[in-house]
């Protein structure tokens, strides 16, 4: 159905590729985006930047919008991956007088920073148990508090594939203090699960990246700002306001729309080929939506009849991987080699076994793959 759009991918790799959730195979679009890039930076040298500005940026901007259906576009602010855009967000605020409201479930690039501050004087970070069943009313009434400067948490978790309803996002919104920064990690989000934030975008900010389930590779990585925001964080980029580079002052100024949490020079090539992967899936009318029907059809069938300990069936709060519990860290990683040997690629986290699906799988992949998890569990 999709897999005509992979065949460079698909032809170049004698394996199954079950770890999209980690990094999704790339459309074939991408090549020439990729060259498009060269040739701009060929044939307009230093004026590049202008048509990455006017023209990339805001076409990423658009089609971001489009996807989660955003009414600012102007409110996306780019960095080549998260890790940069959260500790920029962090950096808003009085260094030795932060509290954070979080989950012990989060991925690294935000857990490793907040387990860093949380060794600071005047810092408190609150990691609470995403795991627990009473897990959302304890984070609800955690965050209704008002004790919290930044609260933050993922929108489908990385170690185990469960996803938070948005219906949850704006009861947040609603129990926070007005003033509390609420970010979502929703890198496993974003591309898989269809997301509509229109009812939070004033609200919250909303991270995620192209590497995953977007397609269009490592590099370009977006932060959803709340309109208005005059945060002046302090870790910045001279991208960050632009008006005012030729003006002599004293001042560190910021841009009024998203572009205040900018950094500086980078490579904007992600910007091409996530621009291109999106616009041509817009134009074949595949959407976020239809690749998820696809995907979540084969995870149902993966599931049939598979006696295996799975963190969760429900596929109704689940993003595009699923994960199987083994019982020791040693245990998880054999079954990952095996698998492997037996050109099934998937990977771990501790002791749980991730199943990726990408667009570019079939059922036949999906059967094939069950069956050769049998014959080596
Ligand atoms: C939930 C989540 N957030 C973010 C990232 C990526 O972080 P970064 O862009 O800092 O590399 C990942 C990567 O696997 C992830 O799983």
């Amino acid at each position: 159905m999709f897999k005509k759009y992979y065949s460079e991918f698909i032809s170049a790799n004698d394996y199954i590729h079950m770890a999209a959730h980690s990094h999704h195979f790339w459309p074939d679009v991408t090549k020439k985006a990729m060259l498009d890039y060269w040739n701009d930076s060929r044939d307009l040298v230093d004026n590049k930047w202008e048509k990455i500005m006017t023209e990339v940026v805001p076409t990423s901007q658009k089609l971001i919008s489009k996807i989660l259906n955003l009414k600012h576009p102007q409110q996306i602010a780019f960095a080549s991956n998260t890790h940069e855009l959260f500790a920029r967000l962090l950096s808003c605020f009085p260094q030795n007088d932060l509290r954070i409201l979080t989950t012990d479930c989060e991925f690294h690039s935000v857990s490793r920073q907040l387990k860093r501050y949380d060794e600071e004087e005047g810092v408190s970070v609150n990691f609470i148990n995403a795991e627990d069943e009473n897990f959302k009313r304890a984070f609800l009434q955690e965050s209704a508090s008002g004790k919290y400067d930044v609260i933050c948490l993922s929108q489908v978790f990385f170690n185990s594939g469960k996803s938070l309803e948005i219906e949850f996002v704006e009861e947040l919104v609603k129990q926070k203090d007005e003033k509390t920064v609420l970010v979502l990690d929703g890198y496993h989000g974003f591309c898989a699960v269809p997301t509509d934030l229109s009812s939070v975008e004033d609200h919250i900010f909303y991270m995620a990246g192209a590497y995953k389930y977007a397609q269009g590779g490592e590099g370009m990585c977006f932060m959803t700002v709340p309109k208005g925001c005059a945060l002046r964080p302090l870790n910045t980029g001279w991208f960050a306001s632009f008006e005012t580079l030729e003006k002599k002052t004293d001042k560190v100024e910021y841009a009024k729309d998203a572009q205040r949490f900018a950094g500086s020079t980078r490579d904007f090539s992600a910007h091409y080929r996530f621009n291109t992967v999106w616009e041509n899936f817009f134009e074949n009318g595949i959407t976020v939506e239809s690749i998820h029907q696809h995907i979540q059809k084969l995870q149902k069938l993966f599931l049939e009849g598979l006696d295996c300990n799975f963190t969760n069936r429900d596929l109704s709060a689940q993003g595009h991987f699923l994960t199987i519990e083994c019982p020791s860290e040693e245990n998880t990683k054999e079954l990952y080699e095996r698998l492997k040997e037996d050109k099934v690629l998937t990977d771990f986290r501790g002791n749980r076994l991730r199943f990726g699906f990408g667009a570019y799988l079939e059922e036949e992949d999906v059967l094939s793959v069950k069956k050769t998890l049998k014959q080596n569990l």
